[in-house]
């Protein structure tokens, strides 16, 4: 494979000659938002959403975004046709900017934009016919969750736990309800309806989520924001949980028990199905969607 291609404060460069500064504040602080953004047919997915989350984020920690949203779709674009692949993860960043070591914000910092593009991996066929196991874990998170923020220390050590448990997700729960995962949304179907928690301070709003309740509710399934308690959660017919890098995956275990019948789900199915499709009609050159 050639070296990749990304993209480090307006220059398109080969990502083994690409550096940031060590007093970048991403690196000393943590200070800085995120975004990952798939790319099918080279196209990237849903971008609007994802620039808008962008605002959002930067807005949250008092940034202004330093490109706007027809040049982020720009570098983007660029970024992609630059690497190899139709379909693609793309990972971006964008940080305070280097500057002296002082918690308070620097009066004249330049901020860092970085874009990277990863080949994205299609789920694995053991995934779509076994699902996954999930761990429940206590959210031992901040309150400023709907922030898509590099600081993600918790969510490493949750995930860590649930990999060192034998599962791919830890699914966490704040006062006895259901928040996310460690790095996705989660869904239940209870009594043929799916249900996904409200957004809030306690949640990153998925722009995944939001196009399975887009696609759920277009095609007749019962589909609510809800408060999900942990009991609702362990007694669910189905679960999901969901992200742009994993789509939609089924857990057919919980904390050592069957979810279900232990098989995925055919709520699962149908809007695994849906989503297939969706995206299919992003890889027709003449149709424009975002
Ligand atoms: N994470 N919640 C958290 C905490 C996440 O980190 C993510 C995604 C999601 C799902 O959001 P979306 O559907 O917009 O990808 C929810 C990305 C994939 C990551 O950190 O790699």
């Amino acid at each position: 494979m050639t070296t990749p291609i990304v993209y480090v404060n307006g220059a398109f460069i080969p990502q083994d000659q690409a550096s940031v500064p060590l007093m970048d504040r991403g690196f000393m602080f943590g200070d800085g938002v995120y975004e990952v953004i798939p790319a099918y047919g080279a196209r990237p997915f849903r971008l609007e959403q994802h620039l808008q989350r962008l605002d959002n984020s930067l807005a949250a920690i008092r940034m202004a975004n330093p490109l706007d949203h027809d040049r982020w779709r720009q570098v983007l674009e660029e970024l992609v046709a630059r690497n190899e692949g139709d379909d693609q993860s793309i990972y971006l960043q964008v940080t305070r900017g280097p500057a002296p070591r002082n918690h308070a914000f620097p009066e004249h910092a330049q901020p860092t934009v970085v874009a990277i593009s990863t080949p994205l991996t299609a789920l694995t066929a053991d995934i779509l016919t076994n699902g996954v196991a999930a761990i429940t874990c206590e959210d031992i998170r901040w309150k400023y969750c709907h922030i898509k923020a590099i600081t993600l220390l918790p969510n490493v050590l949750l995930r860590q736990q649930a990999l060192d448990d034998g599962a791919a997700e830890a699914i966490l729960v704040r006062d006895g309800l259901v928040t996310e995962g460690a790095a996705s949304n989660v869904f239940i179907v209870t009594g043929g309806r799916v249900l996904t928690p409200p957004t809030g301070p306690f949640l990153l709003p998925g722009i995944t989520r939001d196009l399975i309740i887009e696609l759920a509710r277009g095609n007749g399934v019962a589909c609510d924001e809800a408060d999900i308690p942990l009991a609702s959660l362990q007694q669910a017919d189905e679960i999901w949980l969901s992200s742009s890098t994993r789509e939609i995956i089924p857990v057919t275990r919980l904390d050592d028990r069957a979810v279900g019948n232990g098989k995925p789900g055919p709520l699962w199915r149908r809007l695994y199905d849906l989503y297939q499709a969706y995206k299919q009609t992003l890889r027709q050159p003449a149709v424009s969607r975002h």
